[in-house]
């Protein structure tokens, strides 16, 4: 951490929780610039209490945040919103919106009495709606578009920011893989063409190892391991981290580590059976 502008953000000593509840308990992280981070761990181990605190939507009881360098307690709100883009986990679009107004109002940040909407805006509103590819769909009703489209345009909202640090909470959840690995296509291209950072949660742990050059493990109020996906996902990880009996083996289309559960069905042909599988097969 000798360069703290090589970083997107840092942490130091984070102690978060929720009235006396500690969920977050000495948490030390930097994570680099234009980089993709995915933030990983079993259901309710702060994922998302993280995420939050690196937005400022929660205030941690002890240690700090900064922001390329800056300490984000000190930042107004609307420099801080110059900054960071926050995607949460389950947004609500209020009744009756269009997708080009949704995507208008990651705007707000840029305006001000003495600056109000201008070319600029409709020019990045235009770019955002470009990119996630709803052109066409930018006068629909939001609450009208598949789930695929609506999680597009809630990316969209974030492009429209124009931040260089996008923070997204579970993008993929409620897609199909299809849809999953084309909102992931997309913020590869927003990381390696466009040069911004991505930090995001996800819980499929393949399209995690996939996606993000750098993975951080949270797990029992701790960060549990944090590095590139062939160091973080073993076997052992899986084990302690999850509870999860796991082989983990290359993936075949990327290199990656692939996690592949042993579980205790292990039907190799469900014509031939394997020899030490039979019999056990069988439910009594
Ligand atoms: N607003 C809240 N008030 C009280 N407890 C919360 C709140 N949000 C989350 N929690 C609790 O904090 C823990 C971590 O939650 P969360 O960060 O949402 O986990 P994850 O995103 O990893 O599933 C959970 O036990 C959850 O019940
Ligand atoms: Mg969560």
């Amino acid at each position: 951490m000798t360069d703290p502008a090589a970083h997107a953000l840092t942490t130091s000593g984070l102690r978060v929780g929720y009235g006396g509840r500690k969920i977050l308990n000495g948490v030390d992280l930097a994570l680099r610039a234009g980089a993709v981070t995915a933030i990983i761990g079993p259901n309710g181990s702060g994922k998302s209490t993280l995420l939050r605190t690196l937005c400022r939507l929660l205030a941690p009881d002890e240690g700090s945040v900064a922001v390329r360098g800056r300490a984000l307690s000190t930042l107004r709100t609307r420099d801080l919103a110059r900054e960071l883009s926050f995607l949460p986990q389950a947004p609500t679009a209020p009744e009756g919106m269009t997708v080009r107004e949704l995507v208008a109002r990651g705007r707000h940040p840029h305006q001000s009495l003495l600056r109000q909407w201008s070319r600029l805006d409709a020019t990045a509103v235009e770019a955002a709606l470009q990119l996630t590819g709803l052109t066409e769909l930018a006068d629909r009703d939001v609450q009208t578009l598949s789930g695929g489209q609506r999680q597009r345009a809630w990316i969209a909202l974030s492009l429209a920011q124009d931040t260089g640090i996008l923070l997204l909470d579970e993008p993929t959840t409620y897609l199909d893989i299809a849809h999953s690995v084309e909102v992931l296509d997309l913020v590869d291209h927003l990381c390696v063409d466009l040069g911004r950072t991505v930090v995001m949660v996800i819980h499929d742990l393949n399209l995690a190892a996939r996606y993000a050059d750098d993975l951080v493990v949270v797990h029992e109020g701790g960060i549990a391991a944090q590095g590139p996906p062939d160091a973080v996902i073993t076997a052992r990880l899986l084990e302690t981290v999850f509870g999860l009996t796991a082989r983990v083996v290359a993936d075949p289309a990327s290199g990656r580590p692939l996690v592949v559960p042993v579980g205790r069905r292990r039907v190799h042909r469900s014509d031939h059976p394997h020899p030490e599988e039979t019999g056990d097969t069988h439910v009594a």
